[in-house]
């Protein structure tokens, strides 16, 4: 008989669910579950959870833990999004109360030794946010509690210095240095020090403890964010619940979050963030661009036309006109800043300029934006600041795409 306790969290529950999701049992050493087209799982003792393979496509299986009893069987860990099993592959129970996943060639592909929980995170863990919504590759952001007690949220691929993080508790004061992130019984999520002691409130929201159960995430998007569901579906009210966000999201506004001169900032290159009503960030294209990736926003956008021709004696500077953005801004993208000139002046010196992407003219200055554009944002921040977007006129020597 032997119990295990996985780690590589992706997703926060709190105390007493992270007990139950422990599965336990009557898994004895060589215990093992086989990927194919039945759903293999384990169960926990109270049914809650389950462990085992997900399948997310033909013949690729995502090993997971999930909330069984509710409609959309949530994920909240999985071991290996950046190498989904082949059908046949295993999983099986060691000697040590670990587990390993062998291929169908029985050759080992990943292997636990470890026993973690799924309501703390302890000094210098980091977890990476999945790739999308459907998607369990590793993303692009990053969740880490370092080694000096600071608890941070970065954009990868940059030079981890703490000058990137885009969000930051800053507990790293001598004797009072973040020890453990928990997610407790009520709801909360806290750094504490070595002594238990209670450093940073990162959501305080009292959230009912009975009758719903809890997560806690940094989602695909960059965004720490915290829902419950109800445990049981209501049948009287007729409409199906589920998870609904409580307490405000971390940071609350990503669009203007990221500052870093590495990187696309909260969406991907030559894109630009708004928040929603619902406080979660957008990415869009600007005019005369379109989606690198038709199925991910987040990948960034590209030039739908041919490029201005950068040939001294056929500039090209008739076939160009520039649409105007309100509020909107790529803060990190300039490479030319004029003073003290009128709009006008800014608008001629951008298209005469085959370099120039996007000019940005607010309260006197001119900046000049080079591609790729990075950090976009249109936010109310950016009042009084107005984007002239460089696109072609016609269509006569556009590439077709
Ligand atoms: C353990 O084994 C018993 C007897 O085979 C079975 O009734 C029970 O459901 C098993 N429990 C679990 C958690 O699999
Ligand atoms: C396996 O799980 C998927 C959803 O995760 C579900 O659509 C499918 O019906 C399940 N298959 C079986 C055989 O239970
Ligand atoms: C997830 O995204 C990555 C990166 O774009 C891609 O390589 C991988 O094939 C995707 N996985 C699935 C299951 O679609
Ligand atoms: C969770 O933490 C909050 C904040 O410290 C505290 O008020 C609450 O009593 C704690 N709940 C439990 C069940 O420990
Ligand atoms: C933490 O506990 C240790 C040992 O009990 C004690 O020496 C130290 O002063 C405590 N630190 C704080 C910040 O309370
Ligand atoms: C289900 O509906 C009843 C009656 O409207 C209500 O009292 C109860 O709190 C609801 N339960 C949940 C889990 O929402
Ligand atoms: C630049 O334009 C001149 C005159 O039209 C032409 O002869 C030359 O080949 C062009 N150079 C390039 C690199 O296109």
């Amino acid at each position: 008989m032997a119990s295990v306790i996985l780690g590589i969290l992706l997703v926060l529950v709190p105390l007493p669910l992270s007990a139950e999701a422990q599965i336990r049992g009557n898994l004895t050493l060589g215990s093992l579950l086989t990927a194919n087209d039945q759903n293999s799982s384990w169960l926990s003792p109270l049914g809650e959870f389950a462990f085992g393979f997900r399948r997310m496509g033909t013949g690729a299986h995502l090993l997971a833990i999930w909330f069984e009893k509710i409609e959309d069987k949530t994920i909240v860990w999985s071991a290996n999004g950046d190498n989904l099993a082949p059908e046949g592959s295993k999983v099986q129970l060691t000697a040590n109360g670990g587990l390993v996943l062998t291929d169908p060639r029985e050759r080992a592909v990943v292997f636990w030794p470890e026993r973690q929980w799924l309501s703390q995170l302890d000094l210098g863990a980091n977890v990476k946010a999945r790739y999308s919504e459907m998607n369990y590759s590793t993303g692009r952001f990053l969740f880490a509690l370092q080694t000096d007690g600071n608890l941070v949220l970065y954009a990868t691929p940059t030079p981890l210095v703490v000058s990137d993080a885009y969000w930051a508790t800053n507990t790293i004061t001598a004797g009072r240095m973040g020890f453990r992130l928990i997610f407790n019984q009520s709801g909360q999520v806290y750094v504490t020090d070595r002594n238990g002691t209670i450093l940073n409130t990162i959501t305080a929201e009292l959230v009912p403890t009975s009758g719903y159960y809890q997560r806690a995430i940094l989602e695909y998007d960059g965004v720490f964010r915290q829902y419950i569901h109800p445990k049981t579906a209501n049948s009287s009210s007729g409409r199906l619940i589920g998870w609904s966000r409580v307490s405000a999201p971390v940071p609350q506004n990503l669009c203007t979050s990221i500052a870093q001169q590495i990187g696309s900032g909260a969406c991907g290159f030559n894109s630009y963030c708004t928040l929603g009503d619902d406080l979660r960030p957008r990415c869009q294209c600007p005019p005369g661009y379109t989606l690198l990736d038709s199925t991910n926003k987040m990948n960034g956008c590209i030039q739908a036309f041919a490029p201005q021709n950068c040939n001294g004696s056929r500039r090209e500077t008739d076939q160009f006109d520039l649409l105007e953005m309100p509020n909107t801004n790529w803060p990190e993208s300039d490479y030319e800043r004029s003073v003290a000139q009128t709009e006008d002046w800014c608008r001629e010196a951008c298209l005469a300029d085959c370099f120039c992407a996007v000019a940005i003219f607010g309260d006197g200055i001119c900046w000049k934006k080079k591609i790729p554009l990075s950090n976009g944002r249109k936010d109310s921040s950016e009042a009084g600041t107005k984007a002239l977007i460089k696109v072609r006129i016609h269509n006569r020597t556009s590439k077709s795409l």
